[in-house]
């Protein structure tokens, strides 16, 4: 079998289908992720898709919050030559994060975190935040705005979430639209199939 058999190429990034033997080898050996990190949601497409339009500095230090399988902090790795942290609640999805990051030929560090433990201090060291796919529960609306409002106290320089346009997104994203001057923006992708969301950004300067 080639390399090629089984992966995917979109937006410069290679991501394994089901049927890849080194996916299938970790899901047999992996307890299986338990808060929906169970597999590539589109929204990470959707992030993609806005910063191929909106680059990030070259060596950008991003954080990517509830990163499950982690590859929109890949695709900032290998695009934009970014040190990314990834963090999630749930242990399972890392070593989902590394079998991508290795064969996309990056490195990610990773941590272990809810997204209420993620302190203001510790965001001061990120220029970008970024986050697909994480406001998928009524709880979260509230969660992921307060996470939102410590960044901006951290002095984040910018933060994007992209989502498929569930109700606590909008929720969260409208009172971002009112209280923090953030844009709400529709997105839409070609590859690796068509993915509709919205991509919620706030420029801290
Ligand atoms: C729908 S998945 C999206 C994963 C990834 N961003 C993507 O686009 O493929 C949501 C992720 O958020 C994580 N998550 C859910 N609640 C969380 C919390 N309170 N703190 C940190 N991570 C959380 C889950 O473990 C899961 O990996």
């Amino acid at each position: 079998m080639s390399a090629t058999t089984h992966t995917r190429q979109a937006y410069g990034v290679t991501s394994l289908t089901s049927r890849h033997p080194d996916l299938r080898h970790l899901k047999k050996q992996q307890t299986e992720p338990s808060i929906h990190g169970n597999k590539l949601w589109g929204s990470c497409y959707l992030l993609m898709e806005y910063l191929q339009k909106n680059p990030l500095q070259d060596g950008a230090r991003i954080l990517d919050i509830g990163c499950g399988w982690g590859l929109g902090g890949i695709y900032c790795a290998k695009t934009f030559n970014a040190s990314v942290t990834a963090v999630d609640a749930d242990a399972a999805v890392f070593p989902y994060l590394n079998l991508l990051a290795e064969h996309n030929q990056v490195a990610i560090t990773t941590s272990v975190k809810r997204f209420e433990h993620i302190s203001q201090k510790e965001m001061s060291r990120f220029d970008v935040i970024i986050g697909a796919d994480i406001c998928f529960w009524d709880e979260l609306a509230e969660t992921v705005f307060h996470l939102i409002d410590r960044a901006i106290g951290a002095d984040v320089g910018k933060i994007i979430i992209t989502d498929p346009q569930r109700p606590p997104f909008t929720q969260m994203a409208e009172r971002c639209v009112d209280e923090h001057y953030a844009d709400l923006l529709a997105i839409e992708t070609s590859e690796p199939r068509r993915f509709t969301g919205s991509a919620l950004v706030i420029e801290n300067n």
